[in-house]
């Protein structure tokens, strides 16, 4: 299987959780967007959805598929939640926000009562930390928090976009990739992190996500809380 099939057939493994009524979370990244392809086809057939995406281009997607979106205005909890990974351990850690989305990604998951991982065997690891940990901070802070982010024991830079700019997220907010190698005390990073003013929220998800989709060349694999 190449790496898309595996993406496909996480993304369509996934999907089948999703009932008639519900609020959906709708994630980022590419593995998300074949997820949010194939909710669309199933509101073509006839399913009555809500979804609420987790950034512009997810939004964007989901309504030139015709997929009804709300935003916090209109709903107060979501049933599930359906997103990919940059990372995931053996205890459903995950590193996300490669493609710069997770404040909104944490934040969406925060309020569902299931969160589905999908993704491709190769984001499966021992270990966290040898993909860059995504750190989003406001823009004020961001020449302090540099330094500061090195001071963790990690290779520090600010994100850039394609065209050699600063990365900017949906919120306006920059972008610090932390490169760790490895990272020992998930728990710890996350709490040191969290408390760190000026930094808005790092793409360690420890706690939210309930089940995993792995496609393999085996078929698709479930880990279940
Ligand atoms: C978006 O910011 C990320 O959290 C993505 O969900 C994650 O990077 C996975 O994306 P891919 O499926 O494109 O690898």
């Amino acid at each position: 299987m190449t790496e898309d099939e595996q993406k496909q057939a996480a993304a369509k493994a996934a999907v089948d959780y999703i009932e008639d009524g519900m609020v959906v979370g709708l994630g980022t990244g590419s593995c998300a967007a074949k997820m949010v392809d194939l909710v669309g086809a199933r509101v073509r057939a006839g399913l009555s959805i809500t979804g609420v995406p987790t950034s512009e281009a997810t939004a964007t997607q989901a309504r030139a598929l015709g997929i009804k979106i709300v935003g916090f205005d209109a709903i107060k909890r979501l049933d599930l939640t359906i997103d990919g990974t940059d990372e995931v351990d053996g205890q459903r850690r995950l590193i996300k926000g490669g493609g710069g989305a997770h404040l909104r990604e944490k934040i969406v998951a925060s309020f569902s009562d299931r969160m589905i991982v999908i993704a491709e065997a190769k984001k499966q690891v021992a270990q966290l930390g040898v993909f860059k940990l995504p750190v989003e901070v406001i823009r004020f802070a961001a020449p302090a928090l540099l330094p500061k982010m090195a001071a963790l024991g990690c290779t520090a830079e600010m994100r850039r976009a394609a065209n050699g700019d600063l990365f900017l997220t949906d919120e306006g907010n920059y972008i610090i990739d932390c490169d760790f190698g490895r990272i020992n005390d998930p728990e710890a990073l996350a709490l040191r992190l969290s408390t760190t003013p000026g930094v808005v929220e790092h793409g360690l998800f420890i706690g939210y996500a309930d089940i995993i989709l792995i496609g393999t060349d085996d078929g698709v694999q479930i880990t279940d809380a």
